[in-house]
């Protein structure tokens, strides 16, 4: 992170969140990233919404579409040879809609003593039909493998 003046200051490093497994578990590679070595947002964004689209594929039982970005923070930079793993919990249950919470931390030099909270956002999609159209989502009891 840099400061006003250009200084650099040290993120605070965290654990990775205890008895939760990640949706996805990603390296960027440098074909992701900018000429200075730090990963291109719209990569991480693309990889929040596939991990986020995860739990809500399961709740839905079946396709989903991404109907908002709700919220969006890079709050530490990504760099090539990170270790990124994203957690993704549901938030909220509508009608067709199930909006999930996603936190990315990166483990710095493939180090789990390195771990840094990268991202956070909040997606919501829509289940959808073979017609592409909004569905109901079934209900909570109906489904076997939830969790
Ligand atoms: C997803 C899609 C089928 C939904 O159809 P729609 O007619 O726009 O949907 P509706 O207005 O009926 O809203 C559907 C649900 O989304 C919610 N919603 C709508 N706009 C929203 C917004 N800005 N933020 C959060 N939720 C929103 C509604 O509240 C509703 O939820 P509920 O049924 O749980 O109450 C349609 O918008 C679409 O095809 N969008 C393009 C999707 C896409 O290409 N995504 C990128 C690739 S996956």
């Amino acid at each position: 992170m840099t400061t006003l003046d250009n200084t650099v200051t040290t993120p605070t490093t965290v654990r990775l969140p205890a008895g939760k497994m990640p949706e996805l578990r990603v390296m960027p590679a440098p074909s992701d990233a900018n000429v200075y070595g730090d990963v291109f947002g719209g990569w991480i964004m693309a990889q929040v919404d596939l991990a986020g689209s995860l739990p809500a594929t399961r709740r839905a039982n079946g396709r989903v579409a991404t109907i908002a970005v709700n919220s969006f923070l890079f709050k530490n930079p990504v760099f090539v040879g990170d270790l990124l793993s994203f957690y993704a919990d549901i938030t909220k249950v509508g009608n067709t809609s199930v909006t999930v919470f996603v936190e990315v931390y990166a483990e710095r030099n493939r180090l789990a003593a390195e771990v840094v909270k990268v991202t956070e956002a909040t997606l919501t999609y829509v289940a959808t039909g073979p017609d592409r159209k909004p569905r109901q989502l079934p209900p909570l009891e109906s489904l076997v493998a939830h969790r």
